[in-house]
C-alpha cells in the first residue's frame, strides 16, 4: 500500500486543459485564459467552460451566447499568461499582444489565428458551481491548421505540444 495523506481540494483533477476563450459583445472583442474546460458529450458534440462572474468576459458570453475555445501550445505561453492576468475592461488584449484575429463562420465571435485548433461554440445552458458559472455549449465548427488534419478530417493532436501552465507552488 502507498502512504496517503489529504491534500488541497481545489484544482485537484489533472491533467487539466489550458485554453483561451475568445468572445464578442456589442462590437467589442476579448479573450481570457480558462482552465475550467472540458469535452461534455459527442452527440451533439459539446464542451463546457467555467467563467467567474467577475470576469469582464462573463457578461459578454452570458449576453451573446457564443464563444470560441482556442487550444494553446507551448509557444503561446506568454499570450496565455497575459490573457489570464489582464482584463479586457482596461485594455484591448488582442492589440496589446499583437494577435491576428480571425472571424468565426457559424457564430459572431473572433478566434485566434495562432491557435492550431479553434472551436466555435453556442451556449445551450449553464449551471452555477459556486465560484464559476459553467457554460455548456454545442460545437458548431472546428478550425484546425491544415497540416494537422488527416484525410478523414480527424485532428492529429499528437503533433501538438500543448501548454502545461505551471502555477505556484
Ligand atoms: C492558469 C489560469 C487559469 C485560469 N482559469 C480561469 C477559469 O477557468 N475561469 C475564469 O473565469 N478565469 C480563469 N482565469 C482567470 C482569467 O483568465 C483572468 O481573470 C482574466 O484576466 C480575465 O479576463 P477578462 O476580465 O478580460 O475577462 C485563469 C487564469 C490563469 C492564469
Amino acid at each position: 500500500m502507498r502512504e496517503k495523506t489529504s491534500a488541497v481540494l481545489s484544482n485537484s483533477l489533472r491533467p487539466r486543459p489550458d485554453v483561451l476563450v475568445t468572445c464578442r459583445y456589442q462590437g467589442k472583442d476579448n479573450l481570457l485564459a480558462v482552465t475550467c474546460a472540458a469535452n461534455a458529450g459527442y452527440d451533439p458534440p459539446m464542451v463546457i467552460v467555467g467563467i467567474v462572474p467577475s470576469r469582464y468576459s462573463y457578461h459578454m458570453i452570458k449576453e451573446s451566447g457564443v464563444f470560441a475555445v482556442n487550444l494553446v501550445t507551448e509557444e503561446m505561453r506568454d499570450i496565455y499568461a497575459f490573457a489570464g492576468s489582464k482584463s479586457g475592461r482596461d485594455m484591448d488584449k488582442f492589440q496589446a499582444l499583437s494577435l491576428t484575429k480571425r472571424e468565426c463562420v457559424k457564430i459572431d465571435a473572433p478566434f485566434l489565428d495562432i491557435a492550431p485548433v479553434a472551436i466555435e461554440c453556442k451556449v445551450t445552458g449553464s449551471i452555477r458551481t459556486g465560484s464559476h458559472e459553467m457554460f455548456a455549449a454545442t460545437i458548431e465548427y472546428v478550425h484546425a491548421d491544415k497540416e494537422l488534419v488527416d484525410e478523414k478530417g480527424f485532428i492529429r493532436f499528437s503533433k501538438l505540444h500543448f501548454l502545461t501552465f505551471k502555477e505556484l507552488p
